[in-house]
């Protein structure tokens, strides 16, 4: 029996993206997340002979896996293996200072979670990796082996926001060294009480995969950096898949559309700030249940979209100090 290989990523509100990014068919687009390059072939198919895409993945299979699936565009892609936060230096060295549209699709792909050997499923035994890439600081086993009880609470409680976190700590710490998903799995399970433990061990594990990644420390910097290098009319759309990534797109384009940030308690404006962003749509948009259906990763995804104004690139910091 012939069985279809499993595709490595089903890109998520794929018209939906196509309709709200492309503002110029010619203009320039980044995929800061190119994953399998489905998002990426779906805005190519839309782009006219002089549009160009780049491509970034922090993950080395990704670009390989990409580059090959965009290889009918290749005069007009161009991939990167870099972690996003680099963008401002990827594009100078293609020779752009601005773009007309970027996407930023958060999180890990499907090829990520379901191959065993990179250790971010607890479904499946893998070695404690958790790496998306050669640029991240650590593993996750070095993570749950090394870090002091304390410290793998705070990670637990913040990126997990998980209420039992002390409770799992202490377990790791007294159960440890750990060098397999399923071990370390087994333990939480344990130590877990109730329905909860799927979404306690989700927790855990997602967590862990944001501690190994540094995925949220430079996020909104990455965000703020794309929205200055976009072109007046530009735009910039954000998949995100859980509250801390929705809460960070959130915050920055809530910035980004305000005029004074100054401090609240004096009677006029200090500082002269304008707008940078519009939203072209002012909610949310998410799968609907026939996308869902056929893909249940689609369940948790959000995809904001918001414009760039025709002034020019302001500092996101008030003069008199950081945004309360
Ligand atoms: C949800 S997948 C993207 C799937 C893609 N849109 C598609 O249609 O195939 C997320 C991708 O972003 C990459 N990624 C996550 N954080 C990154 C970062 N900070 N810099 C670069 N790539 C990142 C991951 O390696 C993964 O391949």
């Amino acid at each position: 029996m012939h069985h279809k290989a499993p595709e490595y990523h089903v890109p998520i509100l794929g018209p939906d993206v196509s309709k709200y990014l492309i503002t110029d068919p010619n203009g320039i687009y980044v995929d800061a997340t190119l994953g399998g390059g489905g998002h990426a072939e779906i805005v190519l198919k839309y782009l006219g002979p002089d549009g160009k895409l780049i491509g970034i993945d922090r993950d080395p299979k990704a670009i390989e896996v990409a580059t090959k699936r965009l290889t009918p565009f290749k005069d007009r892609v161009y991939t990167v293996q870099a972690p996003f936060w680099n963008l401002r230096h990827i594009l100078a060295e293609q020779g752009l200072a601005t773009i007309t549209g970027i996407l930023f699709d958060l999180g890990l792909s499907s090829h990520q979670i379901d191959n065993a050997d990179r250790g971010f499923s607890f479904q499946q035994r893998g070695a404690l990796d958790m790496r998306m890439g050669p640029d991240a600081k650590c593993t996750a086993r070095e993570v749950v082996n090394s870090y002091s009880q304390e410290n793998l609470t705070r990670i637990i409680k913040t990126y997990g926001e998980e209420r039992a976190a002390a409770r799992i700590a202490r377990a790791i710490c007294k159960n440890r060294p750990f060098n397999y998903t399923d071990d370390l799995a087994d333990v939480i399970v344990r130590h877990s009480y109730g329905p909860r433990k799927q979404k306690t061990l989700a927790r855990v594990f997602q967590a862990l995969r944001i501690e190994v990644n540094d995925e949220l420390t430079h996020l909104e910097d990455a965000l703020q950096t794309a929205i200055d290098l976009l072109k007046p009319g530009g735009r910039i759309g954000v998949l995100s898949y859980h509250s801390l990534e929705h809460r960070a797109v959130k915050r920055v384009f809530e910035l980004g559309v305000r005029d004074c940030i100054g401090p609240v308690d004096l009677p006029v404006c200090a500082c002269d700030r304008l707008p940078v962003l519009t939203l072209p749509r002012k909610r949310v948009i998410r799968p609907n249940r026939a996308e869902i259906a056929q893909n249940p990763r689609a369940r948790s995804a959000t995809l904001r979209m918001a414009q760039r104004l025709g002034v020019s690139a302001q500092p996101w910091l008030c003069h008199r100090g950081p945004l309360s």
